[in-house]
């Protein structure tokens, strides 16, 4: 139950600093939530949705987007508390099995630079510009090479068989399609090619996922932050090979190694 109690405790932090005065060297300002929040509803429900609801995706993207653009000046600061209490070691596994020409997507502020062995060629695409600069400024200090861009990793600016690694951290559960992620990963990844990912996901354990269902509307209206995705269905829907999956957490944490064929 302690991790029901945690998650309590993140979402409340988070959330309360979602109220903090914030800066922003970006003039990009969230939308109305209102139709997005319906769309969304609407599409986890599997309804058709309704015509009067324009390009969902789009608008949510949108709306993420601008959240980042807030965020980002002390998402660091956030993610170093969640980090200690939730994904000790998670960045390190998934980067570590990162091997050749390396696609990040959904960057961020570039937390998982310092993992990467100096062999891999690295690029980074991230939705948020305000995030990327923090994560090229992360690179310039760690002396790493990388190509770090712009992007939207639901529609990868890459061709086809791409790379030998794509890397995915606590970003599926932000990114609006994951589904449409999860196949541009397999689109740009080569044969034989690896799909790591850290995530929080939906919880086995009932009460840890009651409270992740309470939680949820606050986390996806302030954060963007889905608590009850299951990134593996998409995975194997896209037809990888799930070499390891581990659970742990009570079920929160997940990391996932799989190949396309
Ligand atoms: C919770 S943060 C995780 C950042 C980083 N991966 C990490 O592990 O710290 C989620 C990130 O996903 C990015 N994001 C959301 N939707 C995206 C999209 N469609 N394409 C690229 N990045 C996206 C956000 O801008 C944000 O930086």
């Amino acid at each position: 139950m302690w991790s029901g109690g945690l998650l309590l405790t993140i979402a409340a932090l988070r959330v309360s600093t979602a109220y903090l005065p914030t800066s922003s060297a970006h003039d990009v300002r969230p939308t109305d939530h209102g139709d997005e929040l319906l769309a969304v509803r609407w599409q986890r429900l599997f309804l058709p949705v309704p015509e009067h609801i324009p390009e969902p995706r789009k608008r949510e993207t949108e709306r993420i987007l601008g959240l980042y653009e807030r965020e980002a000046h002390k998402y660091d600061r956030e993610m170093r508390v969640c980090e200690k209490l939730l994904f000790g070691g998670g960045r390190e596994w998934a980067c570590s099995r990162a091997e050749g020409d390396v696609l990040e997507i959904a960057v961020g502020t570039g937390r998982n630079l310092p993992y990467y062995s100096h062999g891999v060629r690295l690029t980074g695409v991230e939705l948020s510009p305000a995030m990327l600069e923090i994560a090229r400024r992360r690179a310039r200090e760690l002396g790493r090479d990388a190509d770090l861009r712009v992007g939207d990793a639901q529609a990868l600016d890459f061709p086809d068989d791409r790379f030998d690694s794509v890397v995915c951290t606590l970003s599926l559960c932000t990114i609006p399609d994951d589904r449409a992620a999860v196949s541009e990963v397999r689109r740009v990844l080569r044969p034989g090619g690896r799909f790591l990912l850290l995530e929080h996901v939906r919880s086995p354990v009932l009460p840890v996922r009651v409270v992740e269902r309470l939680l949820e509307p606050l986390m996806l209206r302030f954060e963007g932050d889905h608590l009850l995705r299951e990134p593996l269905d998409h995975l194997r829907a896209e037809g990888f090979d799930v070499e390891r999956d581990e659970r742990s957490k009570l079920g929160l944490v997940e990391r996932v190694a799989a190949r396309k064929p």
